[in-house]
């Protein structure tokens, strides 16, 4: 199902080729957005949901003489497995009523179907869908390193991209390391549009236009990325655009996975104070655990995010080092710490194909790291996002 735009999928199925035309020709007319699909069940099965591509946001279905099997069949797939349905049928027989609300049936109409009334059931219906969507904001995940090429990038792409494949979440996932951004490449998807585009027309911004500015990669990770053609400065988004971008985003998505620079400006501020989890990628070497500790104290004291949504993620991770875990706990007290192994093959692989990891190194150890990762990430109960930032900024640059 499409999130990233509005076309409101409805799915007419019927045994009456004729039916299916009359239904199409009412709705289109009054409704010309719908987004419209005719199934003629003839013989065969008589699922009105068997083996479709993707579900449609509704289902329109028209019973005929085998109405008993029709909703039978319906009925047999779970209700989170099947769309909101509106019954055309012979609504005085409490038999076929019966039935049709054991499917999960919303609505009712009879023969001969009357345009104003069908009209009024899709409003309705197409509005709750949207409704449920404002209500149910998503997840944001920001990841930032302590220092440059710790591994952000790396991490914040192979995230979202197990989050997508292997929990089954919508992800966008959302390049702000603008100047660098390096997403586009992980996954070999050449954004026209990107944030700093998305950002100048945010006021304008709705469900169908924000499908613009939003590649999908063919894992149905949805990508946001950064365009190097319009480079706009660290400090030139003002906060009030970013977090439209972001609201608007978030009721696109169930997790947000960011991709943070490393520079602490105006948007990187805004992105952390809706993050439900920020993760702090440090590597073993004690220049990145001097700037890790810099940095947790400012997340910690200067923008007051709890230590319970913070999580340091010691990247390419060798147990040999000199640094070790048990010293990075030391100095840097988090609340969670995970390790990624170093893999220079799989993840060199990976660039070099444009591939993420669960593609080109399933079974490797890297792989296996990260996807409990996103497990935790997907699975955790989120604290309250707390720490709303009193005019830090200003108090930074003295402004
Ligand atoms: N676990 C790892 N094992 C091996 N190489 C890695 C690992 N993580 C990152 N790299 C490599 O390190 C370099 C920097 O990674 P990147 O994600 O771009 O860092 P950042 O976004 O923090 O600057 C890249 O070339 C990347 O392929
Ligand atoms: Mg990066």
């Amino acid at each position: 199902m499409a999130m990233s735009d509005n076309n409101y999928t409805v799915l007419i199925s019927s045994r009456q080729s004729e039916m299916l035309d009359h239904l199409t020709g009412l709705l289109a007319e009054e409704m010309s957005h719908l987004h419209l699909q005719k199934r003629c069940v003839n013989n065969g099965h008589i699922d009105p949901l068997h083996d479709l591509p993707a579900m449609p946001d509704l289902l329109i279905l028209h019973l005929s003489e085998r109405w008993e099997g029709e909703l039978q069949e319906l009925a047999h797939h779970s209700s989170s497995e099947r769309p909101p349905t509106l019954v055309i049928g012979d609504t005085q027989n409490p038999e076929v009523m019966r039935l049709a609300m054991k499917a999960g049936a919303r609505d009712f109409l009879t023969e001969p179907v009357d345009q104003q009334e069908l009209i009024a059931m899709l409003q309705q219906l197409e509005a709750e869908k949207y409704q449920s969507e404002l209500t149910e904001q998503g997840n944001l995940t920001a990841v930032i390193n302590a220092k440059g090429g710790s591994g952000a990038s790396m991490l914040a792409c192979n995230l979202a991209h197990l989050m997508q494949v292997e929990s089954k979440q919508k992800v966008i996932l959302m390049d702000l390391d603008m100047q660098f951004g390096s997403l586009a490449q992980y996954l070999d998807l050449k954004p026209e549009n990107g944030v700093s585009d998305a950002l100048k027309v945010v006021d304008e911004l709705d469900n169908t236009a924000l499908a613009a500015y939003i590649v999908r990669h063919k894992s149905g990770l949805q990508v946001l990325g950064a365009t190097t053609d319009s480079i706009r400065l660290p400090n030139q988004t003002p906060e009030q655009q970013i977090n439209q971008l972001l609201d608007l985003l978030l009721t696109h998505c169930n997790q947000l996975v960011v991709d943070l620079p490393r520079m602490i400006d105006r948007t990187a501020l805004a992105v952390l104070k809706h993050a439900s989890k920020v993760i702090v990628v440090v590597q073993q070497d004690f220049i990145n655990i001097k700037d890790a500790t810099h940095m947790l104290h400012l997340l910690r004291t200067e923008l007051g995010i709890a230590n319970e949504n913070i999580l340091v993620v010691v990247n390419r991770f060798n147990k040999n080092s000199e640094i070790t875990l048990a010293d990075i706990k030391e100095s840097l007290k988090p609340h969670k710490l995970a390790s990624i192994p170093n893999d220079y093959r799989h993840v060199l692989d990976s660039l070099n194909k444009g591939e993420p990891l669960l593609t080109v190194a399933r079974r490797s150890s890297i792989c296996q790291a990260l996807n409990q990762l996103q497990d935790y990430l997907v699975n955790d109960e989120p604290e309250a996002p707390k720490g709303l930032i009193n005019n830090l900024f200003s108090r930074l640059t003295g402004g």
